[in-house]
């Protein structure tokens, strides 16, 4: 699919077709695309629980104040961010480079984040939020759609997953086959009030 395309027909679909699964070999290839998405210093400090059980999506429905597409998606991705991740064998996260530039990289997140909750928590959200997006758009090229969300109760998402310390959920992604059209946009802003050229 054209990726213009692809961002254009890419809506929030509230109602899945609750019998259609995505075969594992293309939950495999959505996941292999998603951990192509960009992250700072190359860090890949995001981690997804990919859910496909039927039990635990039904729990993940109740978990998310009883909305219906983690029930009726096929698959519901719930993206995590590692706040250790920038201390854990970060020379890795360059491993075909030299290892002058790997121990660059290993200086300059330790800078970053060392003791810095706030850079560390903004750094979450950014990984995930390009994740998110890779994951809807690679969605709609397999012919699938998705919902954004973040309408659930923290800690019973938290316990679902077994959320480890020093992890934050950001939002999870409902993937499935549509059942029904998103109804018409919201209604966009024009360009000239969001979009500035050279300065606000
Ligand atoms: C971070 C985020 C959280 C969202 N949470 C929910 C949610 O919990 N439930 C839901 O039905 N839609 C949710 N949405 C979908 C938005 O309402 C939707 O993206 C927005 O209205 C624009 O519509 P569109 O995505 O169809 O263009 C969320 C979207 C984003 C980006």
């Amino acid at each position: 699919m054209d990726v213009f395309e692809a961002i254009s027909s890419r809506r929030a679909i509230k109602k899945f077709d609750s019998s259609y699964k995505m075969d594992s070999s293309d939950v495999q290839k959505l996941m292999n695309h998603v951990i192509l998405a960009p992250t700072s210093y190359n860090q890949q400090n995001w981690r997804f629980v990919y859910v496909t059980n039927q039990d635990v999506k039904e729990k993940i429905s109740v978990a998310a104040r009883g909305q219906a597409q983690p029930k009726d998606g096929s698959l519901v991705i719930v993206l995590c961010g590692d706040m250790t991740a920038w201390k854990t064998k970060p020379l890795r996260y360059w491993r075909n480079h030299p290892l002058e530039k790997q121990e660059m990289v290993k200086d300059a997140l330790e800078r970053k984040y060392s003791g810095n909750s706030e850079n560390l928590r903004d750094e979450a959200v950014r990984s995930c939020g390009m994740a998110a997006q890779t994951i809807m758009l690679a969605a709609k090229q397999m012919g699938l759609d998705s919902c954004p969300m973040v309408g659930f109760e923290y800690d019973e998402l938290a316990e679902l997953i077994k959320l480890p310390e020093e992890h934050l959920i950001v939002m999870m992604v409902v993937v499935g086959k549509r059942a029904a059209d998103a109804s018409e946009r919201g209604g966009q802003l024009p360009l000239g009030e969001v979009a500035f050229e050279n300065s606000f």
